[in-house]
């Protein structure tokens, strides 16, 4: 019997796009989810429905058919189908350094012959050849090399992206940079509509290095970047980040930025013992940062200061496959159960790689990551590292409906069959 009309429009949902026909829908909800198996809650032969944007329906495509004809009739409906793909939520990539100019292929085959990253930061090289790059690098320059390292992200599933400076070392290239974040991310806002845009997060990292006019007089570099460039980046910057290291800044030095970047209302975030045990790590819990990246160097008293306080643990196996040193413990940090994030740190130093596929490949492979731990470590806790994980980073009602659509029959396959791009594209739908 059919239903009566008053009857029916208690069992609407109001959507402006339905996918429907999804072969897997890899939600890694939060919670339990009706209808879905196994850790990362898959949904097989499912449908999604979204409001503005917003998901406002995740279920058994069956059980969409009744409930989304009934709202198709009564207004205009976008109707996606997926044709049987796996979609996941998009890549949450928490960690990258996009805007530069120049590249360091010239080191990256010194490093080949042995000589070691730290040493050629010392000899001058290093973040301070993309410096100097980057400050002879015009606007139109910087903001186009980004848009292709944008545009190379998306195509590998990527739909988060935080950008940090780092390459300019002074007020005036680091603002500049700053400024160009933000005009890719009003750039990804004005392409509405069309299920492209790319959600961008700028992070003010002034304390990369010290660049050479300050070498001899470090402490001025640091108030400079109290005084004047923090104050005045408000606004410009979500976070700020500290290179915590002994060839870049002590814990001192970093506590000061940090600690002025938070009256300010920066998130923090921190560079921490990635080359030598730099104490950042400490730091990090102690001041309550969103994240602590990198941590190759911590100890298991470091990793249980990072949980009681929530900082997400972000691990950047890039940059262990660049540099060919040990890769980060994982194990010992899910162990611990601390969250876990994966991402890039795409950089022209350390990890030259858009591709986050390649990132969970190497999770998967070379730390020993699950499946279920490599996907959640760069989608849900990618977001964590952002403090975005209320709007983004897993399929669920109320999220951002933000997605990568997979060529793979089966979501088993991601991590197994590496070295090619097994994402057909992202989906943002309004
Ligand atoms: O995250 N460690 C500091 N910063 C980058 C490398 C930057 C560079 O070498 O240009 C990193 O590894
Ligand atoms: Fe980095």
């Amino acid at each position: 019997m059919q239903p009566e009309p008053s009857e029916r429009s208690t069992t609407r949902i109001l959507a402006s796009t339905v996918i429907r026909n999804i072969g897997q829908l890899v939600t890694v909800a939060q919670q339990p989810l009706a209808g879905a198996n196994g850790p990362l809650q898959v949904i097989d032969n499912a449908a999604l429905a979204v409001y503005n944007g917003i998901i406002a329906w995740v279920g058994s495509d069956n059980d969409a058919e009744p409930l989304f004809q009934q709202v198709t009739t009564a207004q205009d409906i976008a109707i996606v189908d997926a044709q049987g793909a796996v979609i996941t939520p998009g890549f949450v990539d928490s960690h990258t350094h996009l805007v530069f100019a120049g590249d360091r292929a010239e080191e990256f085959h010194l490093r080949r012959a042995g000589v070691s990253y730290g040493e050629l930061l010392a000899q001058g090289r290093g973040i301070l050849t993309t410096m100097e790059a980057t400050r002879s690098a015009s606007t139109d320059t910087l903001l186009l090399l980004a848009q292709d390292r944008l545009n190379s992200m998306r195509q590998y599933g990527t739909t988060t992206v935080e950008i940090k400076t780092g390459y300019g070392l002074d007020k005036t290239t680091e603002e500049a940079c700053l400024r160009i974040i933000n005009m890719l991310s009003a750039q990804e806002e004005t392409t509405l509509g069309q299920q492209t845009e790319m959600r961008i997060v700028p992070t003010f990292l002034g304390a990369h290095t010290v660049p050479p006019e300050y070498r001899d007089r470090r402490a001025a570099y640091v108030d400079l970047v109290i005084e004047e460039m923090l104050p005045s980046f408000v606004g410009l910057a979500r976070f700020c980040d500290v290179f915590c290291e002994r060839e870049a800044f002590t814990v001192e030095e970093s506590r000061r930025i940090l600690e002025r970047a938070r009256e300010l209302g920066y998130g923090l975030k921190i560079h921490a013992d990635q080359l030598s045990p730099s104490g950042g790590a400490r730091l990090a819990a102690e001041l309550g940062a969103v994240s602590a990246d990198h941590l190759d160097h911590a100890s298991d008293a470091d990793l249980d200061a990072l949980r009681e306080a929530g900082v997400v643990a972000t691990l950047l196996p890039g940059c262990s496959f660049t540099l060919r040193s040990p890769y980060p413990a994982a194990r010992r940090f899910l162990a611990r159960g601390l969250h876990v994030a994966l991402a890039t740190d795409f950089n022209p130093g350390t990890s030259y790689c858009e591709n986050m596929q390649t990132i969970l490949d190497l999770a998967m492979s070379a730390l020993g990551m699950s499946l279920e731990e490599a996907l959640t470590a760069a989608t849900i806790n990618g977001a964590r590292a952002l403090a975005l994980q209320d709007q983004i980073g897993s399929i669920e009602v109320g999220k951002r409906c933000e997605l990568a659509v997979w060529s793979v029959k089966d979501h088993q396959e991601i991590g197994y069959h590496f070295g090619v791009n097994q994402v057909r594209s992202v989906l943002v739908p309004r």
